[in-house]
């Protein structure tokens, strides 16, 4: 379309852009207007709601706007809410409440609620959820975000006063107040993750992805890629100055497949396009001619495990095995009076973090490679970068920006080093951005597991005897797999007293995507495994599952089951203690719902869990402290922030240590030397 004069209202403030009057509302405001309070989810589908603005006081997804439809009209972004000074009710509510995590949901969350209220000013709670319904937030599990939306709406009826600004909390810091140091940004649209930097003369990657689930790189042709208008690099294998691959995080899985070897998932990485614009990127990727001898797959343990299973990696297709045998089973199955025995089976889940994928690279000012992302582990990003570009590592710096949701899946090495890769090669800035629908086909996922496990138990409801066989699907690749045995093992015994315990579990390769870390990394599985066959337990000793649980749970100071103690504090039996009532009225109520007839039912479910803490490999947190000029104390520190508030809690302990209050310190997200 032919480009037009466009004339609207933004914040108050009348703003005239000349564009294809198609352009995506989102994409004005994000760009040339330079509001990046709305942020971009879902590949523009309208799914995820982060890019919600309010258009003549209605909520809109500014994704599926197109601007040339706002002429004349009025919209408002986060950025004419409030500000730091004078914040609306509702952003001091989202503060105070602890109603805002990683954020990124933040902004259209606020404009939603806003115009509920100025509609319903008293609203109830279920108006709130039906209100809300569509914006997406990964993070907070939204009660809190009902509750300060309700808060707000009582300031604003006049009912209550506004919540303090947040200020100075005080002394003690600790158990003190917990408001997070980086609310006030996130409620004002100043935060600034990754997409929403401005960088002049960056590029931008897209990656050239396997179209198959299992097949062999035949040959690669890259030239038509390279005359794609706009395209600065195209990048395989052959261009990687170090090691093809991810060091000891995921030992198979090369950044780039070369000719010759097999790409073993649907959206493997063959090759990196780097080009002036987005667009440029995508084409001159698409414009890649590549052959392949595509070779039988296997998504499942069962057919890699298969005499005939296809060979998915070079060594055989298990990946990692462990076993904890302790004490005597044959006297344990001897005293046995009932024995229960089960099959479970879990999905791949996808972490689905509001924010993509998403990094940005460039040259430093001394020349070293620097990379912006969010990450749970910095060091290893930087230890990884420095293998694949042959550099030392002070040569690579990681940044920190806040990051819109994690959950495991930013631990990914793969992303960071492409981008390292990107502006090694070109020597300009670069940015990375997965789209959503990358996300799921290339991100690691939760490992789904098969469980087969068997309890013996006497009649009286006393554990004797666990086994298990754990087997967890690694899809194509290492991805930190190798590991899950050991967590599998740990959480499957759970917290629990047992005379003997026979646990095995096993990694396998198939060709379904790459699992890797994602909230408890191979805990969840085994727990909920052994919790379901405690149930059937308890239910063949017709017994109550919370006292099966009680009776048999291990005590602070007991030797657990691995043979040596839990530590100073397990505490299990005073949090069964603790819920106890809440089990009980709950039970109550489902038993009163389920008395009146009718298609749905109630039912009530209770797991315990242990989880252990530490971590394998080497992880590395530094922090250094100075005192600046001015007074202030500048804390440096490297452990990441993805939403769940550790720079709260490091500010937090920074300044209980010191004695000060928390608004004398301030936290930074790196090294004091850079990372
Ligand atoms: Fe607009 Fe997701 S709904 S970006
Ligand atoms: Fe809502 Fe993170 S706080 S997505």
């Amino acid at each position: 379309m032919p480009l037009q004069d466009i004339t609207f209202t933004v914040n108050l403030r009348t703003v005239s852009v000349t564009v294809d009057p198609a352009t995506p509302l989102l994409d004005v405001l994000r760009g040339p207007l330079g509001l990046t309070g709305a942020k971009q989810g879902c590949d523009y589908e309208g799914e995820c709601g982060a890019c919600t603005i309010l258009l003549d006081g209605l909520p809109v997804r500014a994704c599926l706007t197109p601007v040339g439809k706002v002429a004349g009209r009025e919209v408002l972004t986060v950025e004419g809410l409030g500000t730091p000074d004078a914040l609306h009710p509702l952003q001091s509510a989202f503060i105070t409440h602890g109603a805002v995590q990683c954020g990124f949901c933040t902004p259209a969350m606020l404009l939603t609620a806003k115009a509920l209220l100025d509609r319903v000013p008293d609203p109830t709670a279920a108006e709130v959820i039906e209100a809300l319904d569509g914006q997406l937030c990964r993070c907070t599990g939204y009660a809190k975000i009902i509750a300060a939306v309700q808060a707000a709406a009582a300031v604003l009826r006049g009912e209550t006063d506004a919540a303090p600004a947040p200020g100075d909390p005080g002394l003690p810091v600790i158990g003190g107040s917990a408001l997070r140091v980086d609310s006030v940004a996130k409620v004002t649209g100043a935060a600034r993750y990754v997409e929403d930097m401005r960088v002049p003369g960056l590029l931008h990657a897209h990656v050239m992805r396997s179209p198959h689930h299992h097949a062999r790189l035949l040959a690669l042709e890259t030239a038509a890629a390279g005359r794609v208008p706009g395209v600065v690099a195209v990048l395989t294998a052959g261009d990687i100055p170090g090691e093809n691959g991810l060091g000891d995080y995921s030992e198979d899985e090369p950044l780039l497949t070369p000719t010759g070897a097999t790409l073993r998932m649907l959206g493997a990485p063959v090759a990196l396009v780097v080009a002036e614009t987005p667009a440029a990127a995508a084409e001159g990727a698409a414009a890649i001619e590549a052959r392949y001898a595509v070779l039988p797959h296997t998504f499942d343990v069962e057919g890699a495990l298969a005499a005939d299973a296809p060979r998915i990696a070079g060594r055989g297709n298990m990946l990692s095995a462990e076993q904890v045998q302790t004490g005597d089973f044959a006297a344990a199955l001897a005293n046995a009076a009932v024995t229960v025995v089960g099959e479970y089976r879990t999905a791949y889940l996808e972490h689905s973090a509001l924010e993509r994928e998403t990094l940005l690279g460039y040259l430093d000012v001394a020349g070293r490679i620097t990379v912006i992302g969010g990450t749970h582990e910095p060091y290893y990003q930087q230890k990884y970068i420095a293998g694949a570009l042959a550099l030392p590592p002070k040569q690579v710096r990681v940044i920190l920006p806040p990051t819109g949701g994690s959950f495991g899946g930013k631990q990914d090495p793969w992303p960071f080093v492409a981008t390292a890769l990107a502006v090694h090669r070109t020597g300009r800035p670069v940015r990375l951005m997965y789209t959503r629908q990358e996300s799921f086909a290339a991100s690691p996922k939760r490992h789904p597991y098969t469980v087969r496990n068997s309890i013996a138990a006497t009649r009286d409801g006393r554990l004797l005897a666990l086994r298990a066989e754990m087997d967890a699907n690694t899809g194509a690749y290492d991805s930190g797999g190798k590991w899950i045995p050991n967590y599998a093992i740990t959480a499957g015994g759970g917290p629990y007293r047992w005379q003997a315990v026979d646990l095995r579990a096993r990694t396998v390769y198939t060709n379904g995507p790459k699992s890797g870390q994602y909230r408890g990394y191979g805990t969840a599985q085994a727990a909920f495994a052994t919790e379901c066959l405690l149930d059937e337990l308890a239910q063949a000793l017709d017994m109550d599952p919370l006292a099966l649980r009680r009776q048999n749970a291990l005590a602070d100071g007991e030797v657990t089951w691995l043979g040596y103690p839990a530590g100073e504090s397990l505490g299990f039996a005073e949090v069964l203690a603790a819920v106890e009532p809440y089990y009980r009225a709950l039970l109550a109520d489902a038993a009163d719902f389920n008395s009146t007839p009718g298609p749905l039912r109630r039912g009530v479910g209770l797991a315990g869990m242990w989880y252990r803490f530490g971590k394998s490999g080497n992880l590395r947190i530094e922090a250094h402290a100075e005192l600046t000029r001015d007074g202030q104390f500048a804390i440096y520190c490297t452990a990441p922030d993805y939403g769940q508030g550790t720079t709260t809690a490091m500010a937090q302990m920074a300044a209980e240590a010191l004695g000060v209050p928390r608004t004398l310190v301030a936290m930074t997200s790196r090294g004091r030397s850079g990372l």
